[in-house]
């Protein structure tokens, strides 16, 4: 008879239905109700989510927890952000970003957050020592998070002399992923010049790409456009991702609605990072002001994939951030206004599995002979789980129960009023 490590208990799968899971090693080997096997461990997890791990797949862990060193970003914009990182690369050694690095991703698995991509800057001799900082750290979490690594030649691919040789040191290195920005280059034409070649260099290796691009509110800021023809050209299709794309935010209407389906043609897959969008962009405007996150619901209904990520977390662009990707689904649908029920599930999908797929992984979802990652988060289903940005009750990954956490409660003592228990804006008894 077979034997289960883990079983996990009367948990509520994100599609509303109850199962129990059983695991054995790093493998899921059942999910139905009512599993009678014998297990090594049992855990009650009856009326809480289930759900696949939250991913992440857009952030810099190499600037991550660096907040206030040597100074904060005072007029909040992007541009002042890339100026203070450059004032904060030479200041920092590889053992420091690999300390905040690792302290990163520890919070990150007690979020239940498992797969992280990671841009790291290639632009010069300092931005290496992330670079070897990070495949340390690659290799260091490796059995219980993956990290993915994009190339990310923050300075500009050609407006930095050093970034183009610097950036083909790291992917020899390594670095799993081809990353640029465009929209940074000195001319529109440098930027349109630097997608082509990164993307050949991509197509040459055989890696994946994924650039900023266009992180702008110039509605003339059309680089997604040329990563979309490259990507048809050399034959990428499903293998590249456009991040931020905040310009389509501002673009002219008539231009969308012929770029939209050049973009989904392609298969290239969208990344905005609503915490950082709507804090970044728009610090050009007076009134009204831009809120910068790029169509997110008119690019879902045009079949292009959307995942969302975090960008930033205490770092020169942003002073918040808690490693959780609920708060970026909470922030993403009020900014896209993703409101009805479906639309706010599409959002938890969005930290969740759709990002899983673009990032390449192999085993998003809860199934028999899938990788046994998954969080049990206090909630009774994803919608729930966002508004409460609910507590992660258990974190598996790898098939091993690597984050516990204890339900909270606050107990009430009002005139007037019973004694009660309140579990946090919870309807559920
Ligand atoms: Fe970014």
């Amino acid at each position: 008879m077979t034997t289960a490590t883990l079983l996990l208990k009367g948990g509520v799968l994100p599609d509303g239905k109850t199962a129990d899971i059983a695991i054995s090693g790093e493998t899921i080997l059942a999910v139905q109700p009512a599993i009678g096997m014998e297990a090594a461990e049992v855990i009650d997890i009856s009326g809480h989510l289930v759900s696949p791990p939250f991913v992440d797949p857009h952030f810099h862990m190499d600037a991550t927890l660096s907040y206030g060193q040597p100074r904060i970003n005072r007029s909040g914009t992007l541009l002042e952000g890339i100026g203070l990182w450059g004032e904060l690369k030479p200041l920092q050694g590889e053992e420091e970003i690999e300390a905040r690095a690792l302290a990163y991703c520890d919070w990150a698995v007690s979020m239940g957050l498992l797969a992280i991509r990671s841009h790291v800057d290639t632009s010069d001799e300092h931005g290496l020592k992330g670079v070897r900082a990070l495949l340390s750290v690659r290799e260091k979490v490796k059995d219980y998070l993956d990290l993915q690594l994009v190339a990310f030649p923050q300075d500009g691919f050609y407006r930095s002399p050093t970034a183009r040789d610097c950036t083909i040191r790291a992917l020899d290195l390594g670095v799993d992923i081809v990353g640029g920005i465009p929209h940074f280059e000195r001319t529109m034409a440098d930027g349109r010049r630097s997608v082509t070649e990164l993307c050949e260099i991509a197509a040459e290796r055989g890696l994946m790409v994924d650039m900023h691009c266009d992180e702008t509110d110039d509605p003339q800021s059309r680089h997604i456009e040329q990563l979309a023809c490259e990507t048809q050209r050399l034959g990428l299709q499903g293998r590249v991702a456009g991040s931020h794309l905040t310009s389509m935010h501002s673009m002219d209407n008539y231009y969308v609605s012929k770029l939209l389906p050049l973009i989904a043609e392609a298969g290239v897959a969208a990344i905005p990072n609503p915490l950082i969008n709507i804090t970044l962009q728009g610090r050009h405007d007076t009134y009204p002001r831009r809120r910068g996150m790029t169509r997110v619901p008119e690019m879902l209904n045009h079949g292009i994939r959307v995942g969302f990520g975090q960008d930033c977390v205490l770092d020169p662009w942003y002073s918040l951030g808690t490693a959780d990707m609920l708060d970026v689904a909470f922030m993403g649908l009020h900014v896209a206004q993703m409101t009805s029920p479906a639309d706010m599930r599409r959002c938890f999908d969005m930290v969740t599995q759709t990002s899983a797929a673009i990032m390449g992984l192999d085993d998003p979802g809860l199934a028999p002979g899938k990788r046994a990652s998954l969080v049990v988060l206090d909630a009774g289903d994803p919608v729930e789980a966002i508004r409460l940005r609910a507590d992660r009750l258990l974190v598996v990954s790898h098939g091993k129960v690597v984050a516990r956490r204890a339900q909270t409660e606050t107990a009430l003592a009002l005139p007037g009023r019973p004694a009660n228990v309140s579990r946090r804006f919870q309807v559920r008894g």
